[in-house]
């Protein structure tokens, strides 16, 4: 049986009761935590799929935590679809044959679990965060900074799972774990995608029909970028790339669209190992983001 808290005290009283488990059978156990903000697709099922094989116990969180959105963002319309999220991991557990003893849901269903009253601490995490997302969604990285580090204290796990999608979201929770020495390993996930290339959102539900073709040249521009730097040598490629990118920036529905340092974050140097090529575009309903890492070939 999957078990499924909604409160914090019985969340933590199963959570202490593990932990002298753990200490009884004395034999190495591992926890994974696959932190969501629910409305489940594939791409989370893959998350929670390998934390089910890679641990002996994993916790999936589902909370829409109000301090990532903006006051202008779209928090009140964010689907909230608990029952079928459940159904759908107990639906994964099935047909992967995962014991369902190794798997617990964490919902909480009032805000008051994670930001008890009077909670005034907020986690910045700087130098990754400025850019990129961080310019357009003001205060974003530390809202999610601050529900994550709470996650992982509750939670307490040896691990991490986080979709690849959200690199920036990605580099800045791995750079949060080692400056505050959480000893927690965090794995990135290969984005998931559909039949045409397209990114697997919560949000791609917003799409209008007709701005089908719209998103879908996100992913098609990125490709194409990367297929500049794959023909040659970065020397030639990145000039070419930087073209490409003020051409279709003329297009005010990028909201960004860089190649950077897939480490920094920063303007790549004539040293960068892997590029990550950026960008974001709004449509009518919703913004969409994804992005391409690329090894690069250099000729010195
Ligand atoms: O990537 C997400 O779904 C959220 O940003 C996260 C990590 C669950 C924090 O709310």
């Amino acid at each position: 049986m999957v078990k499924i808290f909604k409160d914090l005290d019985q969340f933590e009283i199963y959570r202490r009761n593990l932990d002298l488990e753990i200490k009884l059978l004395g034999t190495p156990h591992s926890i994974g935590v696959v932190p969501t903000m629910g409305n489940l697709h594939i791409g989370h099922l893959s998350l929670i799929h390998k934390s089910l094989k890679d641990n002996d116990t994993t916790m999936v969180t589902i909370y829409v935590n109000p301090k990532q959105f903006g006051p202008k963002e779209d928090f009140a319309k964010y689907p909230r679809t608990l029952k079928d999220d459940i159904l759908k991991i107990k639906k994964l557990v099935k047909k992967q044959k995962h014991d369902s003893k190794n798997l617990i849901i964490y919902a909480p269903s009032t805000d008051q679990d994670i930001y008890p009253s009077r909670f005034s601490s907020v986690i910045s995490v700087k130098g990754l965060t400025e850019n990129l997302c961080g310019k357009v969604r003001p205060g974003h990285f530390d809202g999610v900074a601050t529900v994550v580090y709470r996650l992982f204290a509750i939670t307490k796990p040896d691990c991490a799972y986080f979709g690849q999608k959200d690199y920036q979201q990605y580099l800045m929770i791995k750079k949060m774990v080692h400056d505050l020495d959480l000893k927690i390993n965090i794995y990135p996930m290969p984005t998931k995608r559909d039949e045409n290339g397209l990114a697997l959102s919560s949000r791609n539900q917003f799409i209008k029909k007709d701005e089908r073709a719209k998103a879908l040249s996100l992913p098609k521009t990125l490709t194409a970028i990367k297929k500049i730097f794959k023909k040659q040598s970065f020397e030639k490629a990145y000039p070419k790339a930087i073209k490409e990118i003020q051409k279709k920036m003329k297009d005010k529905s990028w909201e960004y669209l860089e190649v950077l340092d897939s480490v920094t974050l920063k303007e790549p140097t004539q040293k960068t190992p892997i590029l990550v090529i950026a960008g974001a575009l709004k449509l009518s309903n919703t913004r969409l983001i994804d992005n391409k890492l690329v090894e690069v070939k250099y000729v010195h």
